[in-house]
């Protein structure tokens, strides 16, 4: 549900658009791929719009990009306000000028951009549990693998028992002062939750969305493509 008038609290949501996209094989940026006709980014900005639970947008993209995301969060017709930054290197660097860009923000979402088709329902589920007062809370999924961990000659050192271990996705949630604490660490990590762990805070896991699942290969670009060719007209998450 949407802040009331009254309510101090500002959700802005982080949008890490700034990767190169090596592994999908295209020539441009990944969020800037197309699918079903639109840049992944244009998805994940409509996502997060659709679910009626965010004050505002941070996009970060590479710096030549710059402009060329203003013009598609400009021609998106956004209800609420949308800024472009400068991405960095890894992705952590892209989070960090995302996080200086939102002084505002009592409450932080992180959403991939590659994330293109994740559901408004799992983003305003994510930010119903930060207003129930929850620190930091991820999405995530059960695995269908086995999964091993190998040492560097490609040996197996130990498999976890599988029930145990979850998939995680974003929208990742924090309160704004623990994922600011976190970054404060400059630590390395391959998502935000990872770094709020190395403080010793609880991270909350909630379930997932197969939806929720991350445009990485070109394998899955054809099934995001497949996917939103059979999808009815986006729904907003009622207010
Ligand atoms: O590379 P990976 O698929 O893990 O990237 C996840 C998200 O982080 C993508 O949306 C990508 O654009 C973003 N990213 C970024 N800055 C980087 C690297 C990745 O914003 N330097």
């Amino acid at each position: 549900m949407k802040n009331s008038p009254h309510d101090a609290s500002r959700v802005v949501a982080l949008v890490p658009a700034a990767g190169q996209g090596v592994r999908l094989g295209a020539a441009t940026p990944k969020a800037f791929v197309p699918v079903g006709g639109s840049p992944m980014l244009t998805h994940a900005i409509d996502g997060l719009i659709a679910s009626g639970v965010v004050d505002r947008i941070v996009i970060m993209v590479p710096a030549e990009l710059i402009e060329r995301a203003r013009h598609l969060s400009a021609t998106a017709g956004s209800s609420i306000p949308v800024s472009v930054v400068a991405g960095g290197s890894e992705r952590i660097d892209s989070v960090r000028a995302g996080l200086t860009a939102a002084p505002e923000a009592t409450h932080v979402l992180v959403h991939d951009a590659a994330r293109a088709l994740t559901p408004p329902s799992l983003i305003a589920r994510v930010v119903a549990e930060l207003r129930a007062g929850r620190r930091a809370v991820v999405p995530g999924l059960p695995v269908t693998d086995t999964i091993k961990s190998v040492d560097a000659h490609g040996v197996v050192t130990g498999t976890p028992e599988r029930a145990g271990l979850r998939a995680i996705q974003t929208p990742q949630g924090f309160e704004a002062q623990l994922l600011r604490e976190a970054y404060a660490l400059d630590l390395p990590a391959t998502d935000d939750a990872g770094l709020v762990e190395r403080l010793g805070a609880h991270v909350h896991v909630i379930p997932g969305d197969p939806m929720a699942f991350k445009i990485t290969t070109p394998l899955d670009l054809r099934l995001a493509e497949a996917l939103l060719a059979e999808r009815p007209v986006a729904q907003a998450v009622p207010r």
